[in-house]
């Protein structure tokens, strides 16, 4: 499959290069040629202007700070009619409520996704892979204590959660349906709220009971 990545930063090359890795053919624009041609180098991909990366494939990966959004996409969102465009962005800012000392972040604007889908219309955008660090998917492997990690998928278009599937079991993790767009925001929250328990030391998953013990009945 071709992947056109829009920015070259960290999470561009992550799961750029997971993807590489796992044979697709991956282009990363940039807007400057130096950093394209950088990042692509160090995943085996080919670099290119953000025009380049929003025509190249099926699938864009949008690897971009959220203020950067709105300039990016009123020059490509035309170009992205069609295409199965991946929304891994999160708002964090500071949260000014938190005590010295103590790092925390909250929400500099919810619903992101859906702003993306605003922006771009025509395009099938899927939240997903915006809930762990780029070390996570620069890892070796995507298993840990014995469970392999999820990837919670959210958009409208089925063809387009099915391709977003697929790339997320390339890279060794396995996808979670999560429901529509409408409930990427859900997922955004989740991760302002998730980021900033693991800054402050603890271990978010713990919070969590398996499937089978979260309910008396499972439905
Ligand atoms: N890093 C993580 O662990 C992680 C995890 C989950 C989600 N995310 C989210 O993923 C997104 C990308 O994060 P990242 O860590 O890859 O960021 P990053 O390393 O800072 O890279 C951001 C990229 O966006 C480009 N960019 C910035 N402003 C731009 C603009 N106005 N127009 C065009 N390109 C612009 C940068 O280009 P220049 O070099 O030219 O500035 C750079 O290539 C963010 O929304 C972040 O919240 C990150």
């Amino acid at each position: 499959m071709r992947i056109g990545i829009i920015g070259a930063g960290a999470m561009a090359r992550a799961l750029g290069g997971g993807w590489s890795a796992a044979g697709h053919e991956v282009l990363i624009g940039a807007r400057t040629a130096a950093a394209a041609a950088e990042s692509a180098a160090s995943i085996g991909g080919r670099a290119g202007s953000i025009t380049d990366a929003a025509t190249f494939g099926d699938v864009v990966l949008l690897a971009l700070p959220v203020p950067a959004l709105s300039e990016v996409l009123h020059a490509t969102g035309e170009l992205l009619a069609g295409r199965t465009v991946v929304d891994c962005t999160n708002a964090f800012a500071p949260d000014a409520a938190a005590p010295e000392g103590a790092t925390a972040f909250v929400l500099a604007e919810d619903a992101v996704a859906e702003r993306v889908a605003a922006l771009a219309p025509g395009a099938h955008v899927v939240k997903a892979f915006n809930l762990c660090a780029a070390e996570v998917w620069q890892a070796k492997a995507r298993v840990f204590d014995e469970r392999r990690l999820a990837v919670p998928l959210c958009g409208d278009d089925e063809a387009a959660l099915r391709v977003v599937a697929g790339l997320a079991e390339d890279l060794g993790s396995r996808a979670l349906p999560a429901g529509g767009l409408h409930r990427a925001r859900y997922l955004e929250a989740m991760s302002v709220f998730t980021v900033g328990l693991w800054f402050a030391g603890h271990d978010a998953r713990a919070m969590f009971p398996p499937v089978e013990a979260a309910f008396a009945v499972v439905d």
